[in-house]
């Protein structure tokens, strides 16, 4: 599947070792940067991430800063993104079961199991039934 990846400064190192198991698993990353280590404000990744992710270009996208929490703050600003900072593997498959996320943010800055965290996103499934019900009133709410 098509998939994007991006980065800030701070997430660098770990968007190369998610980027080489994603194409180890056979799937076509693009990276939309950063590309460079200085510093790099992560709205500037996340929102044309997103909005990319939003059309059918891509099945779903990844996004890393230090924490994960900046680029999920903004990621979640664009329209028809469900972007879920997750850093273990429990909350990687709720993400998709429940809330049908389809940006997996992480933080660089801990200690998790990253290859574990990617491959239940991406091998878990949405659960639909009362969960659609629930993102429906999410939806609702987009303009
Ligand atoms: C950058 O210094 C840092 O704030 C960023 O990587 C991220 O942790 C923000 O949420």
């Amino acid at each position: 599947m098509n998939i994007a990846i991006g980065s800030d400064h701070r997430g660098l190192a770990l968007k190369k070792q998610v980027s080489d198991i994603l194409t180890g698993m056979g799937h076509d990353v693009r990276d939309f940067g950063a590309y460079g280590a200085e510093s790099f404000d992560y709205p500037d990744v996340a929102i044309p991430l997103a909005q990319a992710v939003a059309g059918d270009e891509f099945k779903c996208g990844v996004l890393i800063c230090g924490t994960g929490i900046g680029m999920s703050i903004s990621a979640n600003k664009v329209n028809g993104i469900r972007a879920a900072l997750c850093s273990d593997v429990f909350a990687a498959k709720r993400a998709r079961q429940h809330n049908d996320a389809n940006i997996l943010c992480l933080g660089a800055e801990r200690e998790q199991p990253v290859r574990e965290i990617v491959e239940a996103f991406l091998n878990t499934e949405f659960e639909g039934g009362r969960h659609q019900r629930r993102l429906n009133k999410i939806r609702n709410i987009e303009m």
